[in-house]
């Protein structure tokens, strides 16, 4: 009893599916689809049976997972899995599904619909499938022309852009004649909504038309520019505003690399400038140390030299001046104590030893051994010699230096003078008054001293002496203007 019951079924299940056997019949060509227009995608079943009992379903067969585009089942549209972009553009025709039509009408298509897609119709007992491709023509944006830039050549850059095409389209440039320019660059993108073109081109005329043609089989849009004399004089002149630019900007820098370079240099002064002040504060530190040093002799020699004049003061000899050895242009007082200087020649006799050329005058009394002391008030007069010397030694047509015999100091033309070897320029801190002169005859020494406001002149040192000295007062030579008289002190 249960094999009949399961043959029966089995039967009746063959006699009903071939009852039901259908072909699913798609267009052989692909289908052409126009981006934003409707668009039927053809499927019917053969023979011609109605599909409304039968789930009619719509899938993409070139996309992953095969997502769904729509569905028809248990008599009603179900397109809650469709995918997003379909919502509210598919439909198919109830009418039709009668006649065994279940064709998809898809409306505003777009570039993102093209693909493969598959028909797919199941009975009860049967299915079947057809598959359809879709293409999608989309003409794009028109082309914009943009000027770019100007090469250094004196060429305009045209940049040419265009998007939104399907398939991907041709681009090309004309000039007014028709004739076609090639490119430079070429740049192509693709996305859903289609491709993208940027072409640029470089031209060197001015008063022509530019064209930039983007096609595809049926379709073409173009754009023109005139390239007027304009573009290429503000080529010009941004060329000259360029090169001004750069020219500032070359200045400014050379200026900064001066202003730098002076900055370093004037950092260089003042470190410099710094490093010699600190010097010249530690010279001025040194003077302070020798001033005090100076100030602490001086107080000491003020203490010292009353006690080495005392000292030297002791030696002192009566010296009384000889008459018969004066210029006879000097007036030698009786006491022998003075001599000035007298203006007319003396009558006196010419045959005695005298001074002819140098105004001097020497003492009577000389000196062979030991030590003698004298003092001479010089005090306002303007030119004068104090010192010693041998009797033996010239008194005329000489100078007065140790090579000849003379040992002294004086005061000639504003300057004081030693006649040492050669003339020794002293530079005095106060005008001497009353010079102290002292002869070690023993050790060849001559010490000349200021004794109203106590320094030293000048010494001779190491002096071989071997005559008898005298001392000598002179009055400068040839003449003298100043008749004060030099006073031998023997107080
Ligand atoms: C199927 O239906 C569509 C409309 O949905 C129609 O355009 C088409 O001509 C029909 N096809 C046939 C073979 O009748
Ligand atoms: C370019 O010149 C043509 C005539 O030569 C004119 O019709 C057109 O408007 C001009 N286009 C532009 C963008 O100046």
């Amino acid at each position: 009893m249960k094999f009949i019951c399961l043959t029966l079924l089995l039967v009746s299940g063959i006699t009903d599916s071939r009852s039901e056997q259908y072909t699913v019949v798609g267009p052989a060509d692909p289908v052409f689809a126009v981006a934003g227009e409707e668009v039927i995608l053809p499927c019917s079943v053969k023979p011609s049976i109605s599909v409304v009992d039968m789930r009619v379903e719509w899938f993409r067969l070139d996309l992953k997972d095969s997502p769904l585009v729509h569905l028809y089942d248990d008599h009603e549209d179900r397109n809650t899995d469709q995918i997003q972009s379909y919502r509210g553009r598919t439909k198919l025709i109830h009418e039709e599904l009668q006649r065994g039509n279940a064709s998809l009408k898809l409306s505003t298509v777009r570039v993102s619909d093209e693909g493969r897609y598959k028909c797919f119709i199941q009975s009860k007992s049967w299915s079947d499938d057809a598959t359809i491709d879709v293409r999608v023509e989309a003409v794009g944006r028109p082309p914009v022309i943009t000027v770019d830039g100007f090469d250094r050549s004196g060429g305009l850059h045209l940049l040419c852009e265009s998007e939104g095409w399907n398939p991907e389209p041709d681009l090309e440039w004309l000039d007014s004649e028709g004739v076609s320019l090639s490119s430079e660059t070429t740049e192509t993108h693709r996305n859903t909504e289609g491709f993208s073109l940027k072409h640029t081109i470089t031209v060197y005329h001015s008063d022509d038309k530019i064209h930039c043609r983007v096609k595809l089989k049926h379709h073409m849009l173009e754009t023109l520019i005139n390239t007027t004399n304009n573009m290429f004089i503000s080529w010009r002149t941004s060329v000259i505003l360029i090169s001004v630019f750069v020219v500032l900007v070359v200045i400014a820098g050379i200026l900064i690399a001066v202003f730098v370079h002076k900055k370093r240099a004037l950092d260089q002064l003042q470190d410099e400038h710094r490093t010699l002040q600190n010097e010249k504060r530690t010279l001025q530190d040194e003077h302070r140390k020798i001033q005090h040093e100076r100030d602490k002799l001086l107080q000491s020699q003020k203490i010292i030299f009353p006690k080495a004049v005392a000292h030297l003061r002791t030696h002192t000899v009566k010296v009384t001046l000889d008459a018969d050895t004066a210029h006879r242009r000097l007036i030698v007082s009786h006491d022998g104590k003075q001599v000035k200087y007298g203006n007319t020649l003396n009558a006196v006799d010419e045959g005695k030893h005298r001074f002819d050329y140098y105004l001097g005058v020497l003492g009577k009394d000389g000196f062979s051994s030991g030590s003698f002391y004298f003092e001479v008030q010089v005090k306002d007069q303007t030119e004068w010699d104090l010192g010693v010397t041998r009797e033996s030694s010239k008194r005329s047509g000489i100078s007065l230096s140790p090579d000849v015999g003379y040992w002294t100091v004086g005061w000639l033309n504003k300057s004081y003078w030693a006649r040492d070897s050669t003339y020794v320029s002293l530079s005095l801190r106060v005008k001497p008054q009353r010079v102290g002169v002292f002869v070690d005859y023993d050790q060849g020494l001559v010490f000349f001293y200021e004794m109203e406001s106590m320094f030293h002149i000048y010494t001779y040192t190491d002096q071989s002496f071997k005559k008898r000295l005298y001392p000598y007062v002179g009055l400068g030579y040839q003449s003298n203007e100043n008749s004060t008289p030099l006073i031998i002190c023997d107080d």
